[in-house]
């Protein structure tokens, strides 16, 4: 049948329905990886990655990444999804181009990514949605399942120009509600045949960081006498040296990477809260990672953290207070500015994106 032979009616119906099972991310004005981490590893930063789950997350981040005119990755897990709703977050991705432009960035680069997908029909339904990257985390399958299973994700993806992270190692702590209680560095000698047997467009591996605000355990860190605060083990970066030999230029991805700064422990420790002994990953081994082929930095507790912190503040100096406004602004200003530190101080992508 001819879509001349179609009534007008049936042809608007039927371009309807194509037009809402497919869209195409280059539509909405996002943009892809693959020459954000080409230009980042060439300079010397990286891409930060950040998630969100609600509206002043997204605020947040978008105000910082304009006011500094840095790339940056909004990054949905399958948390997220289940909290807020993929459309709707698929929606807000859209409208913080429009919103970004409004705050006098020209050309927004702002990636919207699925992360640690765990099928293929999640990372299909993001695809024809519109996400403009997504994660295909098979890291806790057999070797060969994680390889069948990117390679199937990517040849779909790339149809589309949507670009792919995959993961070999196992990160410590929860990852895709899948609990490890140890890490398994990746190993450099297998790098080589997983991307070129699955086409990935860059690979998130493990060297020592974990996901969470619980990277280490106490017994594992060390006294600083000048400060009184226990600093963690180093990163493996032997681990990343001999990933970067065998795969020279190719783009590497650090999930678990919150530093879980002090203050905020103190802050929710000083009103009302209980986080003990929360330990992350020292600034300066990320800022030495972001110099690498490092070129993707994921940050989310970081973030919860500020968050926490500010609503902590104001409902305890101010009981009365009950327009969520009231505490939801200051805890957005709180992590606008962690995320304008992160950008700046830690992975440098400040004025990559003019
Ligand atoms: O990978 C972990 C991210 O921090 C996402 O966490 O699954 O609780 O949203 P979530
Ligand atoms: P953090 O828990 O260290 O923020 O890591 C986030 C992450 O890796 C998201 O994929
Ligand atoms: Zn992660």
């Amino acid at each position: 049948m001819k879509s001349a032979d179609l009534c007008p009616e049936k042809f608007r119906t039927i371009t309807l329905i194509l037009i809402q099972i497919m869209v195409s991310y280059k539509t909405l004005g996002l943009v892809n990886t693959r020459e954000m981490f080409k230009k980042a590893i060439n300079g010397g930063y990286a891409i930060p990655a950040f998630n969100f789950n609600n509206m002043e997350q997204l605020q947040a981040i978008v105000q910082a990444a304009a006011e500094t005119k840095s790339p940056v990755i909004l990054q949905v897990s399958k948390g997220a999804r289940n909290y807020a709703n993929q459309t709707l977050l698929r929606y807000m991705a859209e409208g913080a181009v429009e919103y970004a432009k409004e705050l006098g960035w020209a050309n927004p680069q702002i990636v919207l990514h699925l992360d640690h997908g765990d099928s293929f029909e999640l990372c299909k339904s993001c695809v024809d949605m519109g996400f403009s990257s997504v994660m295909i985390d098979g890291s806790h399958l057999p070797y060969d399942e994680n390889v069948a299973l990117t390679k199937k994700v990517v040849e779909y993806a790339h149809q589309y120009d949507v670009t792919v992270e995959g993961e070999l190692g196992v990160l410590a702590g929860v990852e895709d509600e899948v609990q490890a209680e140890h890490h398994t560095y990746t190993r450099p000698e297998e790098v080589v045949d997983f991307t070129s047997k699955t086409g990935c467009d860059s690979l998130a591996i493990s060297i020592g960081t974990s996901h969470g605000a619980y990277k280490f355990k106490p017994e594992q860190c060390t006294l600083d006498p000048k400060t009184g605060r226990l600093v963690p083990p180093p990163l493996a970066f032997d681990v990343l040296d001999g990933v970067m030999k065998e795969l020279p230029g190719f783009p590497i991805v650090l999930h678990g990477s919150s530093s879980v700064p002090q203050e905020y422990v103190d802050m929710i420790n000083k009103y009302g809260g209980n986080l003990e002994a929360a330990i992350g990953i020292p600034e300066e081994e990320l800022r030495k990672a972001a110099k690498s082929a490092v070129c993707k930095i994921n940050i989310d507790s970081d973030s919860r953290l500020a968050m926490t912190a500010a609503i902590r503040k104001v409902f305890a100096e101010k009981p009365a207070e009950f327009d969520p406004r009231k505490y939801l602004g200051p805890a957005r200003d709180e992590m606008k500015k962690l995320y304008t530190h992160k950008i700046i101080n830690v992975l440098g992508s400040d004025g990559k994106a003019e």
